[in-house]
């Protein structure tokens, strides 16, 4: 049996995708949830199911090089195979990307690379779009610009707010999220070299969405 991996979440927040990941059973050890800032509620979650928790606060560093070499020391302590972005929000430097090349991945509340950056739900209505989702890709230097491991796809409905539209791509995140890194922990996804993700899968199943339905 290959040694089970190791990964550190990053948060900011509620921390409702960590969660998710904490629920799931994965294949490997949670080492660490580390956020920016000390009162995020994930932070309580994290520490009811029993991990480490560390907060490294942006506002205690002059500029993003020093925040992201502190954040890089913290999360190297544990020694992680995989860095987990779960709503952590903070643009991270080039240098910092490169550091984990392969090794980092994030959810994203977008079909990307549509509605890269933040108001995702907001902007889809704006725009009228009848299809929105989530999408968890490898980190690179590009906001949200990353390879795509897996997407979800969610209907828009008529009389959706950000906010009811914002639950129903959560929910579908909170499922592809796990499998994402299932994948990794397993070896089963990856990030070739030339850029692009392959996923060891027997078989693509799946059924098309149409937004609104055919009569
Ligand atoms: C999620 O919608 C995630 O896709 C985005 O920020 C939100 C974080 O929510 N990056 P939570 O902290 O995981 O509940």
């Amino acid at each position: 049996m290959p040694a089970q991996k190791n990964i550190v979440i990053l948060i900011s927040g509620r921390g409702s995708n960590m969660e998710a990941l904490l629920r799931a059973n994965l294949p490997c050890r949670i080492a660490a949830v580390i956020s920016n800032k000390a009162d995020a509620q994930g932070l309580e979650t994290a520490r009811a199911h029993g991990i480490d928790t560390a907060v490294v606060s942006h506002r205690d560093y002059a500029d993003r090089e020093a925040f992201d070499a502190a954040l890089a020391q913290e999360i190297d302590r544990y020694q992680p195979d995989f860095i987990i972005l779960a709503g952590f929000m903070r643009i991270l430097t080039d240098g910092f990307v490169h550091r984990y090349t392969g090794r980092m991945i994030n959810i994203h509340p977008s079909l990307l690379p549509a509605y890269t950056g933040v108001d995702t739900h907001a902007r889809a209505l704006q725009d009228g779009v009848k299809i929105h989702g989530c999408s968890v890709h490898f980190v690179t230097p590009a906001l949200d610009g990353g390879p795509i491991i897996i997407q979800a796809a969610v209907p828009v409905l008529h009389d959706d707010t950000p906010q009811t539209l914002s639950a129903r791509v959560l929910h579908e995140e909170h499922r592809i999220f796990p499998q994402a890194v299932r994948w990794l922990c397993r070896d089963q996804a990856r990030l070739d070299s030339d850029g692009r993700v392959s996923v060891d899968r027997m078989e693509q199943l799946g059924s098309t969405l149409i937004s609104p339905g055919l009569d």
